[in-house]
């Protein structure tokens, strides 16, 4: 069992092979209309889809065991449980003895002796399903506080969306299979990830966030800064391997007359002309939208002949993955990106960091 936050807290079990996955969610308050149709919305768009996911096929509708009576919270923890149904372990046997680079197999095996491997046990991407069921019930509870979180891939592979973007347009990627902007971008997305899984590769790319509505002030300071907790939350999401907010690794090149954002008001309302800092200065909003971006490395189950160690043999061996993966992680993860950063906010909401009366 893995635990993320601290008030609205979300507890993660399950292997990509077992029965199901799932997760308790816990300090959503009693009486909250869960709007089912939205989370089936959300986790249909975790879900794989042509050549640009995994061929594994699962109905990925989450079950609430318990905490919901009638689509109504009742104050208790939230059990949700999604079932595994299209499994097929076999292509994964060698991995016991050839461990897979780039995957957790080696340090897995070597912390747990009985380590499941079947489809990657417990550091699936399978497990990201009860992450984003969980998510979607975090997305409408902050909602309600006129929160907004969506999501985009900014790049994938080659292939970069070069132009500025606001949560307008993050949302209408949900019309497209790649979670691009546009169409334009959609076909070229999907056309670099054909071509890397046609030639036994696989590409990464970034995907972009953007959260609405929080006030100034609303966030933490230091090991509970907004951006401190956003970032253990994407780093949390098996893959990622970068996180920056607003000009991020750019910034450590400008000077401060370039990186700092002026304020201005705009009638009553306190506003950035700019937003270099993503948002968040101090560990709290400035006023602008948060904006930051995950990068998420190739998938790294390849078709490709790969160097490794036989542990059986102690020698040096290959191997080549066989078995069913997305030939990039991308398109799949802007969802659990999504997710992560709701359930981040709504824990910081619940915590009282803070609802400000300057909103
Ligand atoms: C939505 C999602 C789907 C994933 N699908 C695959 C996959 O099909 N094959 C694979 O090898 N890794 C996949 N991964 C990545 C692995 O789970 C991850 O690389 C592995 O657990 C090692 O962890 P690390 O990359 O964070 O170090 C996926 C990750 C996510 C978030």
């Amino acid at each position: 069992m893995y635990r993320f936050g601290k008030k609205v807290a979300f507890t993660l079990f399950g292997r990509s092979h077992g029965p199901c996955v799932g997760g308790v969610l816990s300090g959503i308050p009693a009486g909250f209309r869960i709007d089912m149709d939205a989370v089936e919305a959300e986790m249909a768009l975790r879900k794989p889809t042509g050549k640009i996911g995994t061929p594994r096929r699962e109905a990925d509708s989450p079950c609430f065991v318990q905490g919901v009576r009638d689509g109504v919270t009742n104050g208790n923890p939230i059990l949700i449980k999604i079932d595994n149904g299209d499994t097929d372990g076999s292509k994964y046997m060698k991995f016991y003895d050839t461990p897979r680079p780039g995957h957790a197999d080696l340090p897995a095996l070597m912390k747990f002796p009985d380590h499941d491997i079947r489809g990657s046990g417990q550091f699936s991407g399978r497990l990201t399903a009860a992450v984003v069921a969980a998510g979607a019930v975090a997305k409408q509870f902050i909602s309600g506080y006129g929160v907004g979180v969506n999501a985009f891939s900014r790049s994938i592979g080659s292939v970069e969306d070069a132009s500025a973007r606001g949560s307008d347009d993050a949302a209408a990627s949900r019309g497209f299979p790649t979670r691009a902007c546009t169409a334009d971008l959609d076909e070229s997305m999907r056309l670099e990830i054909e071509r890397a899984g046609a030639e036994g590769d696989s590409v990464g790319g970034v995907v972009e966030c953007i959260i609405t509505g929080l006030p100034i002030g609303f966030g933490g300071i230091w090991f509970e800064a907004l951006d401190a907790e956003l970032s253990l939350a994407m780093f949390g999401i098996p893959a990622c391997k970068g996180v920056e907010f607003g000009d991020g690794f750019a910034l450590a090149g400008m000077k401060g007359s370039e990186s700092n954002d002026a304020y201005r008001f705009d009638g009553n309302r306190i506003v950035t002309s700019t937003n270099h800092m993503g948002g968040i200065v101090g560990g709290m909003c400035d006023g602008a939208p948060v904006v930051f971006r995950t990068a998420f490395k190739p998938t790294p189950s390849i078709g490709k002949v790969q160097h490794t160690v036989n542990l059986r043999t102690s020698e040096d061996d290959t191997v080549q993955v066989t078995g069913r993966h997305d030939p990039c992680i991308v398109p799949r993860a802007v969802a659990v990106v999504e997710a992560m950063a709701a359930l981040t906010v709504a824990d910081q909401i619940a915590r009282g960091y803070r609802w400000s009366s300057a909103r």
